[in-house]
């Protein structure tokens, strides 16, 4: 592999470059904590307690869902129902690689329960070439059941009860939930998701590789592309291995400089999924009450997707002279498919003649050049991402990438990053006022309370 997948350029990261930087020294001091963080993230994957490291070592499971994959070859849509780490991977790729792909349309739903939106898309969708693969490693979470449930009817009404099993992967648990339950009972042929990999760690599983085989992607490019990744990460030293730095630096920038803000911004359209996938991975992996010695914390970094160059026209202005508390990473994408140039005829048109035969992507990396400057004028500590092109390889060494930067900057915190607790009691309150047996209805005082703030 000549040109590296992905490097992290983070000299406006440090104090000597930029005001409200790391110091030298303290990146210095972390090495030892980092060195550990790895340790801890090998060793749970050693004793098998966390295996998304292991993911591009799968071949049984590529081979499992190639197989399924061609068995389903006549289809021209593949539906899938699924919500955060069970969706946000597959529907980052599949807008990141679209252009080059030639297999199945993917289409989304179970991200919410949006009436409007769902019965658009049924309006739209013919469900006699669509499979629908249906993912959820608990097999009950709401918003795609309940999605599911509906496209099912609608399915059945079309093609008869008996043949609509041929339509439906389902993506669960391999031995629990009501999903598991429903696809023994019904038929459905069934991909796993172990149990020891949470949902938004998921996306090298068969939850992002199913459907991604079913577009097309070449899965062993992906893989190959995140194995790339993890191994520099296992091989290279702490302090200048990509991932562990940019865990590091941001691990100090929340805890010595207050920088509690961390914001992603490719500048490149079709990554602005991935911004969406990393929010997701960031805050719920992050954003914890206690730590792992069960003392009150609070912790976590705020996550926001960017998008450049378009949020320089929205963003720019907060991220340059507000408040002193984030980190923006931008990601470059250094060669764009299209070289697409302003027209020669410019020239004439003096006002605008500079940009004669200027390439776009040109363009784009003096936005991203001049954003960066931006912020270090003001102080604002930024890093850069930077690929060579946007392809499945470079794709699976991103999701690698902020795999383990995720998983670093939890040890760092001594979180656990991998549970969810807090979503928990909004699933409560969701299962209650919906009457799920077993669980109770909130109080009368927060109902009460609750009235007393409408005005
Ligand atoms: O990262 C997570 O664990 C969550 O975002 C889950 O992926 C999400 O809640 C969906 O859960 P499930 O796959 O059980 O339907």
């Amino acid at each position: 592999m000549p040109t590296p997948l992905l490097r992290y350029e983070a000299t406006n990261m440090f104090a000597a470059n930029v005001a409200h930087g790391i110091t030298t020294n303290d990146f210095s001091s972390l090495a030892k904590k980092l060195t550990h963080a790895r340790t801890q993230l090998l060793d749970d994957l050693n004793k098998q307690r966390q295996t998304w490291l292991a993911c591009p070592d799968d071949k049984r499971l590529v081979k499992q869902v190639i197989e399924l994959r061609d068995k389903k070859n006549r289809f021209k849509t593949c539906l899938v129902i699924g919500i955060g780490g069970s969706d946000l991977g597959a529907r980052a790729a599949w807008q990141a690689l679209k252009p080059l792909l030639h297999g199945m349309q993917l289409e989304f739903l179970g991200g919410n329960t949006d009436p409007d939106e769902i019965a658009n898309k049924l309006a739209r969708l013919d469900l006699k070439t669509t499979l629908i693969n249906l993912i959820s490693k608990s097999g009950d979470t709401l918003e795609p059941m309940s999605t599911f449930l509906i496209v099912r009817e609608a399915l059945i009404k079309l093609v008869g009860r008996a043949r609509h099993a041929d339509h439906i992967v389902a993506t669960t648990d391999e031995t629990d939930g009501a999903l598991h339950a429903l696809a023994l009972k019904e038929g459905y042929a069934t991909l796993p998701i172990p149990k020891t990999i949470g949902g938004r760690f998921s996306v090298l599983t068969a939850v992002g590789l199913f459907p991604l085989a079913c577009a097309g992607v070449d899965l062993k490019l992906l893989l190959t592309g995140a194995r790339w990744m993890r191994d520099k990460f296992v091989s290279q030293p702490i302090t200048t291995n990509a991932p562990s730095v940019f865990a590091g630096l941001h691990y100090l920038g929340y805890t010595r400089r207050g920088l509690s803000i961390h914001v992603l911004m490719p500048y490149a359209e079709n990554l602005k999924e991935f911004g969406h996938w990393y929010r997701q991975l960031w805050a719920e992996s992050l954003g914890k009450k206690l730590n792992r010695d069960g003392d009150r914390v609070f912790v976590g970094p705020t996550p926001i997707a960017a998008l450049g160059a378009t949020d320089q026209h929205s963003q720019l202005q907060l991220y340059t002279e507000g408040p002193v508390d984030k980190i923006v990473t931008f990601i470059e994408v250094q060669r764009f498919r299209s070289k697409l140039c302003v027209p020669a005829s410019t020239r004439s048109f003096s006002p605008l003649a500079y940009l004669a035969k200027v390439r776009l992507e040109t363009i784009l990396h003096a936005e991203r050049q001049a954003t960066a400057e931006a912020l270090r004028l003001t102080g604002r500590p930024n890093g850069t991402l930077l690929i060579p092109n946007v392809n499945p390889m470079t794709l699976g060494a991103l999701f690698m990438f902020f795999e383990i930067a995720v998983a670093i900057v939890g040890e760092l915190y001594n979180i656990d990053a991998y549970n969810q607790p807090g979503v928990e009691s909004s699933k409560h309150a969701m299962y209650s006022s919906l009457g799920r047996p077993g669980y109770a209805p909130s109080s009368a005082a927060v109902r009460r309370s609750i009235k007393n703030v409408i005005f």
